[in-house]
Order: C-alpha cells, then structure tokens, then sequence
C-alpha cells in the first residue's frame, strides 16, 4: 500500500492552474497526495473515490506497480534521446505495440505528447496526405459542433466548444462543422447509442455542396467525451464514412478518451462497428504515468507521404519529446496490464450494471437526460436558474467532500471510472451523487 506522506504546499500561489477557478480553488484547495487502485489520498489521508480515472486517463487504476518499475527501469537505462534522424529501441518497440491494438490497416504510429498534440498532428497528416495524393487543394478541414480536440489552435479551431474558444480570436481559416448530435427531445434517457440523428451526418453533403472538393478531413469524436458525452446515433458513424469515401475525404477519429477499452474494446471504432482513416490518442496509453499521445494512420496515408518525397525528410513535423523513452516504457507495461487482465473484456462484463445504476439517476431531481456506453455516464442537470453550471459544480464540490470524485462541465456530471472499477465502487459513485444532487435540489 502507497501510504507515503505528502505535505500540503506553503504556497498556492505560483502555479497557474490550467482550466481552474483560480480565485476560488486558492481560497477552498482541494489536494490529491497520492493513489493507488480505484481511490486518491488527500494530504491529511482522506480516501476519495475516483469517478473519473483522474481526466478520464488511468483505466488499470492508480499506482500500478509494473508501470512504475518500467518507467523507473527504463530510466537508468536511457534517460532521453532524440527521435529526429536517430532512434532508440524502445520507441519502435512502443509503437508495435500500439499497432497491435490499432484496427486492421492502422499499423504506422506517431508519438506525441498529449491529446492536443495529436489532434494537431492529425490534422496535418490529412493536409499532407492531401498534398502527396495531388489533391493539394483540399486544404479544408471539417470538426463538429460541441467537438473537443485539445487546446492546440488546429484542435482548438476544429473543435467546437464556445468557451475554449471566445478568448482566442481568430480560429485557424477553412474550418467548417457538422451539427453536434444532441436530440433531447427524441434520444433523452437512451441507453447506449441513441436511435435517432443518424441523418445528421448528411450535413457534410451540404458542406461538400459548399466547398466543392477542398475537404482535407473530418475529424469527431466516436463518443464525445469533454462536451458532456454525447454517445452517436445508431447509423451516423456508418453514415460519415460513406460520405468521406464517396468525397475523398479522410475520416478521424479522435480515440483521445475511447482509447484503451473505455468502452468494452481496444479502441472505441472497433466497438462502434466503424473505422477511420486515422486516430489519435492519448491519457490511456500510458494509463497517465507520463505524458504521451500518439496518431495512428492507415497504411497507404504513411506510404503515400513517405513516397511523395525523394530524399530527405518526408513530414515536416514532430516533437523533443515524441517516442520519450519513459513514456514508451509506460506504454508497453500499461499495454501489457490492458492484454494480461482483458481489460475492455471487464468493461463488457460490468457496463450493464454501470447502466443500470447511472439510469436509475433518473428519478434523482433536476436528472433531464442520461447517457451511456461503456465505462462512461452523463447525467445532465437543469440548470439553476440565471446560474448555468452552479448545480453541478455544487454537486461536484459536495461528491468529493463526501470521498468521491466526479467530473462536472456546464450542468452534466460526466463519469469515467478506471476500468478495474467493481460493483461496490459503482455502488458508491452513484449513491454519493444521488444524495448529492438531492441536497442541491433547491
Ligand atoms: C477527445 C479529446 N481530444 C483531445 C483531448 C486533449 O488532450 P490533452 O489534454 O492531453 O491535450 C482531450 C482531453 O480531454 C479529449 O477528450
């Protein structure tokens, strides 16, 4: 058992936290020390149950010994070297075994360090991909409302949340959307995908009317995550791949949360029945131990762009840190958890239980909708009048003073558990958050 003391800090002052009520968080801290399995430690030894798998990132659960000892090993081994016209073993051993998960066909894989970093790097293989096939007037790339692919200006641009926007001017040019799949009239309180919406899909059919053959890509979500799960109508995705075929135009998949069998299967297209062109990843591929994204392409888009050059360096693009040993070393022993203990199979085992247990959220006060697949829930909350996102946020602060963490954005309480989550834990998560919901029913 973890059970290392950690101080709390003199001074919160200095570090600028990312996506945080600064003023508020400094007035009222709520620490993490440590973790280990399903739960975080506050500094003073507080258990808080995590609803959330940290940011939606540790399925093998907090602390596991085979990461640490990889990540620890691979550091006396080689601390850092570069990957830019030189490479090291276990960069090349990390990305076979990403391959090995990939759908069939997605076997080349880029090293990133984020999810953010992978969106953008997506993104500019499709543009590059374009360009090497002399379609090099496809210079348009197409998200999707309420879309969420990092903080990056290509995943800022073709994401499609308002907030992670309005601060920033002007977005990337030759960026359209899709309409966001939310249909709460006909699909609330569906379980699993939604029946209706698969139609709109057609929507890329009017933005190819638009803007004629200068598509580069599409870039979704198979799941939304960020924006409050939004899980895709029965048909839409098969929808969106005809449509990219038909048009000549690529199709990816941002895998940044239904990666690494969040929702029963390695990856969320192999469950969802529909593969794209490319994917990104990230958070699970290291179970969060160290930072690392990754993107993985067809075949043919690696091969095109490799070929497309004569000599010298084919794709212009890359990071210090892409393939960092450490992270590598993470990404084998946290793929070796994912295989060893079937982790997407103990998603399929237990999602019938999570669903039955997020539904029953229903007869909880100001409950409008709640949505599943796999591993995750959204329950979305009414709104306090003229104070979007107060009942939530309230909800959020009560869970984790009651000992479990929950994630909130705008009034939807979305969960995401570590995949070795049990029917006691699920039990926990959501009796904490029915209490605390009726307590903020006023
Ligand atoms: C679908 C998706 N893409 C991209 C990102 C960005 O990842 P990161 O915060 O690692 O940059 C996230 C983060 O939640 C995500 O959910």
């Amino acid at each position: 058992m973890n059970e290392l003391s950690v101080p709390r800090p003199n001074n919160l002052d200095a570090f600028w936290m990312p996506y945080s009520d600064n003023k508020y968080f400094k007035g009222t801290p709520r620490l993490l020390a440590r973790a280990e399995g399903m739960n975080y430690y506050t500094p003073e030894g507080r258990e808080v149950l995590d609803g959330t798998a940290g940011l939606w990132c540790c399925n093998a659960g907090h602390g596991r010994r085979e990461i640490v000892e990889a990540i620890q090993k691979q550091a006396a081994i080689l601390d850092f070297a570069p990957t830019f016209q030189l490479g090291h073993p276990i960069a090349f051993e990390a990305a076979a075994r990403v391959a090995d998960l990939t759908p069939d066909g997605l076997d080349h894989v880029f090293f990133t360090n984020s999810g953010s970093e992978s969106a953008d790097t997506a993104l500019k293989i499709a543009l590059a991909y374009q360009r090497a096939r002399g379609q090099a007037q496809r210079v348009r790339l197409v998200g999707r409302e309420r879309g969420y692919h990092g903080v990056g200006f290509g995943g800022m641009s073709v994401g499609g949340i308002g907030p992670n926007r309005k601060q920033f001017g002007a977005m990337l040019p030759y960026v359209d959307h899709l309409p966001h799949t939310h249909l709460p009239a006909q699909n609330a309180f569906s379980r699993g995908q939604p029946e209706h919406g698969a139609n709109l899909a057609d929507h890329l059919e009017s933005l190819v009317a638009l803007h004629g053959d200068t598509i580069a890509a599409v870039m979704v979500e198979p799941v939304a995550g960020s924006t409050g799960v939004l899980v895709p109508p029965k048909g839409y995705l098969e929808r969106l791949r005809a449509l990219c075929d038909k048009h000549g135009i690529l199709l990816i998949y941002d895998e940044v949360i239904t990666g690494f069998g969040r929702i029963g299967t390695h990856f969320g297209a192999e469950r969802l029945g529909v593969a794209p062109d490319i994917m990104t990843m990230a958070k699970g591929l290291t179970n969060a131990a160290v930072p690392m994204g990754a993107v993985a392409v067809r075949n043919e888009i690696y091969q095109t762009i490799v070929d497309g050059t004569q000599a010298g360096i084919e794709f212009f693009h890359g990071y210090t840190y892409s393939g960092h040993p450490l992270a590598a070393a993470a990404a084998i022993a946290a793929i070796d958890i994912h295989v060893r203990e079937d982790l997407p199979g103990r998603v399929r085992a237990i999602e019938g239980y999570w669903e039955d247990a997020a539904h029953a959220m229903r007869s909880a006060p100001n409950v409008i909708d709640v949505r599943n697949h796999g591993l995750i829930a959204g329950i979305e909350l009414a709104p306090r009048e003229g104070a979007p996102g107060d009942r939530a946020m309230r909800v959020f602060r009560r869970c984790f003073d009651e000992g479990v963490l929950i994630r909130v954005t705008g009034d939807i309480v979305a969960l995401s558990p570590p995949l070795i989550i049990e029917k006691p834990h699920v039990d926990r998560i959501f009796g904490t958050l029915q209490d605390a919901i009726h307590k903020e029913a006023a």
